[in-house]
């Protein structure tokens, strides 16, 4: 209960958990008849064989009469069903109708008449179970313990227990995790008393008592120590990166948290601690927004923290996200456009609003990449900020559009209403509202109306362009910036464009100024202008651009030299597909360096296939890029229109000419 003048304020008794009515495009789950109102699980690890023993205790409340309640998996072994007393309770793993059959199979179970029942639910994940990843001890940093984490969001997590898997349920929940010594285990909660320890195993205690979607049910088993960051923060990593994360996320983040917080109109932080885990470099995102425990990539740490704008990121979503959700997938924008919003918000209170220029500009050309891929991928639907995506897994969907169209659209209406200000005011009643609920697009808007109804132009928004309209929104975000800091940038690419050269001092640049030079110099080369060979190897004798330890400006770097075909980049771009596996990265990369030397593509996919399990790999005769599960769709169009059969082969789909 939220403390209020030292009374402790009571909840509504029968507030519902959601706000919304009917059922999820992307689950199978009744909820608007029962409702997983509390989900304790206990999961044991068994490194051998590479699953999770799993028992899954659900609280469930009849909302209105219902034989059943179903619940979402994905490529679990249910093993026994058993109610309140230990009984037996009947249950069946069923077919989910089309097309949510694509996402999974429902378990049925039946429920008796009582309100409220707790059924107990013993299970075993499988290798098919996607939001596990494993890594052997030779993947790992320290090379001496097996290291396995999860990913549910989107829509994994029902295979990492059986559940109402929508961001339209939200539940507390405790989780024990039993592992191996030395091994540790950290999860999405507040830790609970200290490990327990029998045998060789310890067991690892969370809970997590504000409401929370599946998608935020996480763990982390690996060999971890931690370091204090700030005074409610510590850091958990492998020992051999420890010291560079503490030193990269020191005091910035508590820093952060009280910006971010200011920004959401002061409202409060709700979730007591807030830790960050450093995955390895393989893990499929840059961060991942797990309360009480941050995933990060170790990729994010280059020693000199110009890669903690992801670290600011993920804390707002302790508010936006996390707090108040997307109702559905459709709705995504609402998680992380306001996030990269509020984000760009907190970092130009840091560090002025040249860089908060910067940074929405930087943003506005991933989107213009965004809407031209997926332009040519043959989806222009998936550029819409609320695009339909009822019958498609929303890793399909997933790009940088609802990030950047959905900030560029909250940027767009604080000139509406008038500036920063007025935004936080907003943002606050909006967080005040919806806070532990999940909401629709629609909402959003009917909230803004209502808060702005005094103000002229909020008749101006065109609501349905921005909301609907594909591609890119029709205003000019460069004339209401600072752009002195973007200015630099685009100063020296055309500098190097027409004469080849260029004597700028460039010792003061920001490594965003770096990459926005680069993504000016990749948009050239892509609308048909030749950068030679002569050329890049000044930039690099000049700039040293390949010695950087930021992973974006490396990144682009050989990229742009993928693309210019020029031969000394293959090297460093084959040590960098050995050692990151984010998407954003090694997905454009891989595809660059395939244009460029399919052999080479093959020969370094072959080597390191391991990192790339989430993304893709090459078809049977090894020449056809293929993509997992995060193109699902786009394999699917591959087949319809090339006529191809597509075998799978555990969780890989193998095209076949
Ligand atoms: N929640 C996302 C990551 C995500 C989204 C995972 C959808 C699975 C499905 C996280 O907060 C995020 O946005 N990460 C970004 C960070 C960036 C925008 C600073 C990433 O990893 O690219
Ligand atoms: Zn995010």
């Amino acid at each position: 209960a939220k403390k209020e003048g030292g009374q402790p304020k009571k909840k509504p008794a029968q507030r519902p958990a959601t706000s919304v009515k009917g059922s999820c495009p992307h689950s199978v789950a009744n909820f608007s008849e029962a409702l997983v109102e509390r989900i304790d699980l206990q999961l044991k690890v068994d490194f051998e064989e590479q699953v999770l023993q799993g028992e899954c205790k659900l609280t469930v409340r009849s909302i209105k009469p219902a034989p059943h309640v179903i619940l979402d998996t994905l490529a679990l072994a249910i093993e026994s069903v058993t109610d309140d007393n230990g009984e037996p309770v009947h249950w069946e793993v069923e077919e989910s109708p089309p097309p949510k059959s694509n996402f999974g199979q429902s378990l049925v179970i039946a429920l008796p008449a009582s309100k409220t029942t707790t059924l107990s639910i013993k299970y075993k994940t499988t290798e098919k179970s996607t939001a596990l990843q494993w890594l052997t001890k030779e993947q790992t940093q320290g090379k001496q313990y097996p290291l396995c984490f999860t990913q549910s969001q989107a829509i994994c997590g029902r295979s990492l227990l059986p559940c109402q898997d929508t961001p339209s349920v939200k539940a507390p929940f405790t989780i024990s995790v039993t592992v191996p010594e030395p091994l540790t285990a950290v999860a999405s909660g507040e830790p609970s008393g200290d490990p327990e320890s029998s045998g060789n195993f310890r067991t690892f205690r969370y809970e997590q008592k504000v409401p929370v979607m599946s998608y935020l049910i996480a763990i982390v088993v690996a060999h971890l120590e931690s370091c204090q960051i700030g005074p409610r923060s510590k850091c958990y990593a492998e020992p051999g990166v420890i010291h560079a994360a503490q030193k990269e996320f020191q005091d910035i983040v508590e820093d952060f948290i009280l910006k971010a917080q200011e920004v959401v109109g002061g409202a409060k932080y709700e979730w007591g601690s807030y830790n960050v885990a450093v995955m390895p470099s393989s893990f499929a995102y840059g961060g991942m927004e797990n309360p009480n425990c941050t995933f990060m990539s170790a990729s994010l740490i280059p020693g000199d923290r110009s890669l903690t704008p992801t670290l600011a990121h993920e804390i707002v979503h302790s508010w936006i996200g996390n707090l108040v959700t997307n109702a559905f997938w459709k709705d995504f924008w609402l998680n992380e456009g306001f996030t990269r919003y509020i984000e760009r918000r907190v970092l130009g209170k840091i560090f002025g609003p040249a860089f908060r220029g910067l940074l929405l500009l930087v943003g506005y050309n991933d989107l213009i990449k965004a809407v031209d891929m997926l332009n040519q991928q043959g989806t222009p639907g998936l550029t819409r900020l609320e695009p339909e995506i009822d019958e498609i897994d929303p890793d399909d969907a997933f790009s940088r559009v609802p990030y950047e169209k959905g900030s560029l659209f909250l940027f767009y209406l604080e000139q509406i209403v008038g500036g920063e200000q007025q935004m936080t005011d907003w943002l606050g009643a909006y967080v005040a509202a919806f806070r532990e609920r999940s909401i629709e697009t629609e909402d959003c808007k009917q909230h803004f109306l209502k808060f702005f109804k005094g103000v002229k132009r909020i008749k101006e928004i065109d609501w349905e362009h921005w909301l609907h309209g594909e591609g890119l929104p029709d205003f000019d975000l460069s004339s209401y910036v600072d752009r002195s800091l973007v200015d630099e940038s685009r100063a020296l690419a055309d500098s190097w464009l027409n004469t080849s050269t260029s004597d700028v001092e460039t010792g003061h640049m920001k490594a965003q100024q770096w990459m926005l030079f680069l993504d000016h110099l990749i948009n050239a080369v892509v609308a048909g202008t030749s950068i030679s060979h002569d050329t890049l190897a000044s930039m690099e004798s000049k700039y040293k651009l390949s010695l950087t330890k930021n992973v974006e400006v490396s990144f682009r770097w050989c990229l742009l030299g993928c693309k210019c075909k020029w031969p000394v980049c293959l090297d460093w771009t084959e040590k960098f597909l050995a050692n990151h596996g984010r998407g954003v990265y090694v997905k454009p990369l891989y595809m660059a360096l395939k244009a460029f030397d399919a052999e080479r593509a093959i020969s370094v996919f072959q080597q390191n296939r391991g990192l790339l399990e989430t993304w893709f790999l090459f078809d049977k005769q090894e020449s056809n890029l293929c993509c997992f599960p995060i193109c699902f769709s786009m394999l699917q169009n591959l087949k319809d229109r090339f006529g191809l059969k597509c075998l799978w082969i555990g969780r890989w789909p193998v095209l076949l000419r």
